[in-house]
């Protein structure tokens, strides 16, 4: 199967200029730039609109269904093209989230993604939250829930993307990090695949980070895994 699969880079810092001209390098290759926490709390919505048109807003919301609603609403103005928010948080969570981005315009409603098991929790993490069957047990259980209750998509590790996609088919995106090029460093990353290995595997979009923010060339590093891609 062969389905077209786009470039999120991941501008984790703190620093307006540093994300703006990163942004402004890496626009050919790059379909979206993920701004997360470390960002977000720096800098706020003012910060979001100066990086610009494309981003994904990484804000993993986990709340009560009303306050997730509102912040939903909040995020809305900044026209995201992507939200992300916790599985954990429920059905009646997740399905308000679902009602509020749809006040949106439709050219402007951001695609709600739900984060199912981090990967930085095993499954004696998840033993110690009361919670058996090990973790990719409850990544399906959790992404099953999220797509009823309307998310357009999931987050999740390269080595959850084809059972993901087996089991809930073509239609949720799928929004894969842990990703490296042939030979770069894992870093903290444990669990890994090259570009191609994600795409074939059915991934929609790679996030990618220090590979491309950490090269000596950054701009090269973007084109050779979109070519990768391609
Ligand atoms: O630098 P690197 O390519 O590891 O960056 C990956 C990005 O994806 C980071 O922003 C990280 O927070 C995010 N992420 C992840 N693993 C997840 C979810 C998000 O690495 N399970």
């Amino acid at each position: 199967m062969s389905r077209r699969c786009g470039l999120i880079v991941a501008l984790d810092t703190p620093d307006v200029a540093v994300a703006r001209r990163m942004a402004a390098t890496l626009a050919p290759w790059c379909g979206l730039f993920k701004l997360g926490l470390e960002f977000f709390l720096a800098n706020g919505p003012a910060g979001v609109r100066e990086v610009g048109g494309r981003v994904f807003l990484d804000v993993k919301l986990h709340d009560i269904p009303n306050t997730v609603a509102g912040a939903v609403r909040s995020a809305v103005p900044l026209a995201p093209r992507m939200l992300t928010l916790h599985a954990a948080g429920g059905t009646a969570m997740i399905a308000a989230a679902v009602q509020a981005a749809a006040t949106a315009d439709a050219d402007h409603r951001p695609l709600l993604l739900a984060v199912t098991v981090l990967t930085s929790i095993d499954a004696a993490a998840l033993a110690a939250m009361g919670v058996a069957g090990g973790t990719r047990q409850q990544v399906l259980r959790l992404a099953r829930l999220a797509v009823a209750a309307g998310v357009d998509g999931l987050v999740c590790a390269p080595s959850e993307v084809a059972m993901l996609r087996d089991a809930l088919g073509e239609a949720p995106l799928l929004v894969v990090p842990g990703i490296r090029p042939a030979g770069a460093a894992a870093g903290d990353q444990a669990r890994t695949a090259t570009p191609a290995e994600a795409a074939a595997a059915g991934a929609d979009w790679l996030v990618v980070g220090r590979p491309i923010t950490g090269a000596p060339d950054p701009l090269a590093a973007a084109a050779a895994i979109s070519a990768e891609l391609a």
